[in-house]
């Protein structure tokens, strides 16, 4: 949008009282926030009509200045909206720029407004709006990521895959029951949202500058017509605080940290050697040179975007830091910070929630990578406890010589003659077959939480009837 171009030596027409000459150029490139807070003008807007409407009910201006200004600041509304408004860097920020404009469409009534607020209090109050808007839209996205994966759970509560420690195979898992890993860690995120917004529903309109003020106010109607809880409790505070912008840069980088590790998985699925899944072309890109590539480029940029969220989230501790109380010209910097990360934030959920919904699944190399790296060792050791009755350390012992025979064979560990099995521990008998297999030992862990299909269906349910 066009930047206006009045006089850079005229002083300032909102608070350029005491001014001689307007400021450096320098002066007005680094103050100026306009450039970003302008995202903020739905909230300023909803803002000063809610203060406006309070004023006159307080009768602190009158009914006819209120109705001019709430008149003006819906004009306002439309032409930003329709991208018929000039933002005007001298203007500074969100603030003037509208209050400016409203000087001139509805003339001295508008000099009203300002009353008993401070753009302390203002910013405060538009930041906190847009933040709170920010946190129900990611709660929701959630929820549909977290849909996307009980989806996918439901299909693989049975295909089996190999599960790792160490990315070396350990024991298999179905992949249904790895689905609802991440839904446990999303679910997480999105309580961490809930609670967000509840440290955040306060009002701050009416803190003033820093120590409230004289008028009398009610605090009270302007938090409920702007639909926050309560009031704030607590004017220095409120001016100088930014924990809801930090909460919810924190809330993004630890979301941005799953995102990445199941972008992780994904680029590692989706090689040739691994071939769990393959993404489809709507999620991945090609090469101009290598006509065989498919690559996951989405979910490397997933995995970048989580380190951009980091940075925004250590600017931002560190901006404020150092900060006296109350309010300083450094917190004007905290925007960039938080519209940022949320883009970051917004564009790695839609990629992931897309990703998963449309992955194929190869189903049988899973299968065939889950029984390779003699992933039922645990499996013959716990039959050898249960069966022949050996403590679990010894256990453990005579399933590694079976193991290395194995090894030594070049087979697996079920392609071992029975013979050779009970040449280790002559308590073998062939029933030890039947847990040899990786369905079998899917199926035996049905622990509370455990992979065993039976169990991961109960934790499908569980999070259906919450989600
Ligand atoms: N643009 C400012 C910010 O974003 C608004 C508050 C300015 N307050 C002041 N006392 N200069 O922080």
């Amino acid at each position: 949008m066009a930047e206006s171009k009045t006089d850079t030596k005229s002083s300032n027409q909102m608070w350029g009282g005491r001014f001689a000459s307007g400021p450096d150029a320098i002066m007005e490139e680094i103050n100026a926030s306009i450039g970003f807070d302008k995202k903020l003008f739905a909230q300023d807007i909803r803002g000063s009509i809610a203060h406006a409407t309070m004023l006159a009910h307080q009768g602190i201006i009158s009914a006819d200045d209120k109705d001019k200004i709430v008149h003006g600041l819906n004009t306002i509304l439309s032409e930003i909206e329709t991208g018929n408004f000039e933002f005007s860097r001298q203007l500074e920020d969100i603030h003037m720029n509208v209050e400016a404009r409203l000087a001139t469409l509805i003339g001295p009534a508008a000099g009203r407004l300002h009353t008993a607020r401070s753009r302390n209090d203002q910013v405060a109050l538009d930041f906190r709006l847009w933040v709170k808007e920010e946190l129900e839209k990611t709660e929701k996205m959630l929820t549909g990521l977290i849909a996307a994966f009980l989806d996918r759970a439901e299909e693989h509560a049975e295909s089996v895959m190999p599960g790792f420690t160490h990315l070396q195979t350990a024991q298999p898992v179905t992949f249904g029951h790895h689905c609802m890993a991440y839904v446990e860690m999303f679910g997480r995120d999105r309580s961490r949202v809930r609670h967000a917004i509840e440290h955040l529903d306060e009002s701050p309109i009416g803190a003033a500058a820093l120590a409230g003020t004289g008028y009398p106010i009610d605090r009270h109607m302007t938090a409920k017509a702007l639909g926050f809880r309560e009031p704030t409790r607590n004017s220095i505070d409120t001016v100088s605080d930014r924990d809801f912008a930090i909460e919810f840069l924190s809330i993004a980088a630890i979301a941005g940290m799953h995102l990445s590790r199941l972008a992780e998985e994904i680029v590692i699925w989706s090689t040739p050697q691994f071939g769990f899944v393959r993404l489809s072309d709507a999620f991945s890109t090609g090469s101009s040179i290598m006509p065989q590539k498919k690559n996951p480029d989405a979910a490397e940029l997933v995995r970048a975007k989580t380190g951009r969220i980091n940075g925004s989230l250590v600017a931002l501790l560190t901006i404020m830091k150092g900060l006296p109380l109350a309010y300083s010209k450094d917190m004007q910097e905290d925007k960039e910070q938080v519209f940022d990360a949320a883009e970051s934030l917004e564009l790695a959920i839609a990629a992931m929630t897309g990703m998963v919904r449309d992955m194929t699944v190869n189903t049988a190399r899973m299968k065939a990578a889950a029984g390779s790296g003699y992933s039922t060792a645990t499996d013959l050791a716990d039959w050898l406890v249960r069966e022949a009755g050996l403590p679990f350390r010894d256990a453990h012992h005579v399933t590694g010589r079976a193991v290395g025979l194995a090894e030594s064979k070049s087979c697996d560990l079920a392609e071992l003659p029975l013979a050779d099995l009970q040449a280790i521990h002559p308590d073998i008998t062939d029933k030890v077959y039947d847990v040899l297999t990786v369905e079998a030992s899917v199926a035996s862990r049905k622990s509370f939480g455990g992979t065993a299909p039976s169990e991961v269906r109960k934790q499908i349910a569980f999070w259906r009837a919450r989600n």
